[in-house]
């Protein structure tokens, strides 16, 4: 398996080693919901370095959990402020340094390929928690344990709904997906379309997809729907924010189209799922959330090879 090796690309992955860390993931469920007497000791002595360079709550969070579920202990870059990165220091340091303090590292990075250039630097395994609008490889398999889960990984209809152009999970969600033959909608606003270069990479994987403007259109004939926000944070040009916000938003009113389909989100939520929608039987995304925890125990076990 991948024992020791970087984790930047769900492309990097093959589905042999996708469905591992999933099997391996249901067999820690139970640690990861604290049900046992006795914890999990695998990872005991082992040391996680948490560094984001952009905000988080469930990835680092869920990271810090599985890794003390584990019996692992975690450090943490405080903050950009309080580290040497204030003071200049750049990515290349920071990392050569802090592999020295730990056994594997998360990186979160507000720049495409930071994870990946960080990966020449380091002694130890880096996972990319996020780059920019590139990959977030974690996010994609705890979002594919949850679709196992309801049991619909296989011949799955799923609508990507929102900020595709942005939005790196679901670059991540796509590619993995296309090696489970899933059927792709892709629903977005004109202007946050996924990028041709990740659609053209589907095709030649033999995925099937289509573009749509409207969830409406698409709502009937999915399993999914997986709602992303729109990467505010991404945007150039705030004023081509301001056009493509509030275009989109998921409501009780419009599940009436489909009562079965499940509602993903990776989270956080800002208005495109209505609150009321948190009450029906369709909404997942908190179950998907805590699902990083144990995806991520397996993620770690296997990384630090106990
Ligand atoms: C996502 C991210 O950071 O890419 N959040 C997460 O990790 N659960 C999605 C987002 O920020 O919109």
């Amino acid at each position: 398996m991948f024992t020791k090796r970087h984790i930047i690309s769900i492309r990097d992955f093959s589905k042999d080693e996708i469905d591992y860390v999933l099997s391996r993931a249901e067999g820690l469920e139970k640690y990861a919901r604290g049900l046992t007497d006795r914890g999990c000791k695998l990872l005991e002595g082992k040391v996680l370095a948490n560094l984001f360079y952009e905000p988080s709550t469930r990835t680092r969070l869920s990271f810090e959990a599985a890794m003390t579920r584990l019996g692992g202990e975690i450090i943490n870059l405080a903050s950009q402020e309080s580290s040497s990165v204030a003071k200049g220091e750049n990515l290349a340091d920071t990392i050569r340094t802090v592999a020295g303090y730990c056994d594997v590292i998360v990186l979160r990075h507000p720049r495409e390929g930071a994870s990946r250039m960080a990966t020449s630097f380091s002694s130890v395994p880096i996972i990319n928690a996020g780059d920019g609008a590139g990959q977030h490889p974690t996010q994609t398999l705890l979002d594919l344990y949850t679709i196992k889960r309801e049991g619909l990984l296989e011949g799955l209809k799923i609508a990507l709904i929102g900020d595709l152009k942005y939005g790196r999970t679901v670059h991540s969600l796509a590619y993995a997906l296309s090696l489970y033959g899933a059927t792709l909608f892709f629903v977005s606003p004109n202007a946050l379309e996924m990028p041709e270069e990740i659609k053209s990479d589907l095709k030649e994987a033999g995925a099937e997809i289509s573009e749509y403007t409207d969830v409406r259109e698409v709502l009937k004939d999915v399993n999914v729907i997986y709602v992303t926000r729109i990467q505010k944070e991404r945007f150039p040009d705030p004023t081509e924010y301001s056009k493509v916000a509030g275009t989109y938003r998921i409501t009780t009113d419009i599940l009436k189209q489909n009562e079965d389909v499940v509602v993903m989100h990776p989270l956080p939520r800002v208005d495109e799922i209505d609150t009321e929608v948190d009450k029906t039987k369709n909404a997942r995304y908190f179950t998907q959330s805590f699902y990083g925890v144990p995806v991520r125990m397996a993620i770690l076990s296997i990384l630090l090879n106990k």
